[in-house]
Order: structure tokens, then C-alpha cells, then sequence
């Protein structure tokens, strides 16, 4: 794998997300099967159904935490090379274990930041991230530095919880994703103050409208996004030309 010298200039925010994530990883994907009711599955399905790699592509998964995103991308196509990147060494050595236990492809785990991904220019032919946009301290950075690691013609597809354009809808989510998450997450993930922080790390992130904008701005063509229940979801892509 072509890999550059690591340098991380993420910062406290940076800090305190990974302190948080290293607090509920034992118990991550157990909340997140209860709190999204077994849909954040069909929502990763839809993710990827909308990369499209190549067969036998390398494909790099943006803060890829207990590895869902990489394992999905395998079981859709075992020709994958999937490389998952994230900063929380104990979200990474779960993916290692269910790595261990998987049949299909070749998964690799690399612990670094993705505000400086330790990676060549034009290294990867597709690039997912789940969830997880709203958790960087620059979405912009983010966006570029994908962009580097693509090769010319390779998409990215970023998945993430999204603000609803039908106010009725959205006040009915914020209800549900303020209020019920912080209770259920804490019950189930084990710390209700890193439940409280990722329904309020919604607030400061841009629409869906904008985040397309974001993804034309840092030079990804083609950029759209497909919304998922009723936009409280929703998928973004681009292209690197
Ligand atoms: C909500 S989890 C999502 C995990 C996985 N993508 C999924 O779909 O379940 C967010 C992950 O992003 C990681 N993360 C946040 N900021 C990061 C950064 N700057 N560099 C690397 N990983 C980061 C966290 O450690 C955490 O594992």
C-alpha cells in the first residue's frame, strides 16, 4: 500500500471525538442496530450501491470505525481491496476482530487521521464515508484530501445524517434524534454525553444543498446526494475528474 508520513492537524475537537468514540466502541454497533431499528444496514447498502468500484478495485473507507462500511463493501464484491482508515485505536480493534472472522476479501485497518490521509496521490478507485462528516473539524480538508487519494474517474460516496427539508418531518426526527437518542444511547452504548454529542454535531453541519456545494467547491464533479427518510439521511457523491 502506498502510505506518506502521518501528521494530524485535527486538534482538541479531534481529542475529545476520538476519547469519545474510544468510550462506546465495545457497545457501538449494538446501539446503532437499536437506535436506527436494523436500517443503518439498508442505508450503507444504498451507499454503496452508488460507489460502483471497479471489480477488483482498492477502496479506502473514510473514519471507518468497527468496520461496517468495509465489511458491506466486501460482502457486495470480495474482488475488493478495502482499506478502513480511522483515528480510535479501540473502534479499529473490533474491525480487526470481525476481520478475523470474516471469509470474504481483504480488509486492511490503518490508524490515522482523515484531515491528512497517510496516502499517495491517485492511490484509490473509490472512497466511502459513513456517519461520520459530521464529527471532522473541516469538512473541506476532508473533501480535498479524498480527492488527492483518488485516482481520476473514482467517486466518493459520503453518508450521514442530514437536516429534513419538511419542517413537520424534521421536527418529528429532532425529536426522536435530540431527545430519545441521548436516553436510549446511553442505556445501550454505555455513555449518554457521547449520545448527546452526536445528535448535536447536526446542528453546525451544513444541508444537504450545501454539502453538494461543498463537494463542487473542493473539485469533485458531478456531485448530487440521494435523501433517505424523507432527508433526514442522505447520500452525497462526486467524481474526481
Ligand atoms: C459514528 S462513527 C462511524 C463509524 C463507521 N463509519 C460506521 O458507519 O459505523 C465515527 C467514526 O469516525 C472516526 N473519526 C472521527 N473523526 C476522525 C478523524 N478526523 N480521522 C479519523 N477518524 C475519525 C471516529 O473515531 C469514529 O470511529
Amino acid at each position: 500500500m502506498a502510505m506518506k508520513p502521518v501528521s494530524s492537524p485535527t486538534g482538541d475537537k479531534g481529542a475529545f471525538v476520538r476519547d469519545m468514540f474510544a468510550r462506546i466502541a465495545p457497545r457501538y454497533d449494538t446501539a446503532n442496530r437499536v437506535l436506527t431499528g436494523g436500517m443503518d444496514e439498508r442505508w450503507r447498502k444504498r451507499a454503496i450501491a452508488l460507489l460502483s468500484p471497479p471489480h477488483g478495485g482498492h477502496v479506502l473507507d473514510l473514519c471507518c470505525g468497527t468496520g461496517d462500511v468495509v465489511f458491506h463493501l466486501l460482502r457486495t464484491d470480495p474482488t475488493l481491496r478495502v482499506d478502513g482508515i480511522d483515528f480510535c485505536a479501540p473502534m479499529l480493534e473490533r474491525a480487526r476482530e470481525r476481520a478475523a472472522k470474516q471469509s470474504r476479501g481483504e480488509a486492511h485497518f490503518v490508524e490515522g487521521d482523515v484531515m491528512s490521509l497517510p496516502f499517495e496521490d491517485n492511490t484509490f478507485d473509490g472512497a466511502t464515508m459513513g456517519f461520520s462528516m459530521r464529527n471532522v473539524v473541516s469538512i473541506d480538508h476532508v473533501l480535498r484530501e479524498t480527492l488527492r487519494v483518488l485516482r481520476p474517474g473514482a467517486r466518493f460516496v459520503n453518508l450521514d445524517v442530514s437536516k429534513a427539508p419538511n419542517k413537520l418531518w424534521k421536527r418529528a426526527f429532532d425529536l426522536y434524534f435530540y431527545g430519545v437518542v441521548p436516553l436510549v444511547g446511553g442505556l445501550v452504548g454505555g455513555s449518554k454525553q457521547a449520545y448527546t454529542y452526536l445528535p448535536n454535531s447536526l446542528t453546525h453541519h451544513p444541508c444537504a444543498e450545501d454539502l453538494r456545494e461543498r463537494f463542487s467547491r473542493a473539485g469533485f464533479t458531478n456531485a448530487g446526494f440521494v435523501r433517505l427518510m424523507g432527508g433526514s439521511i442522505a447520500i452525497h457523491y462526486g467524481t474526481k475528474p
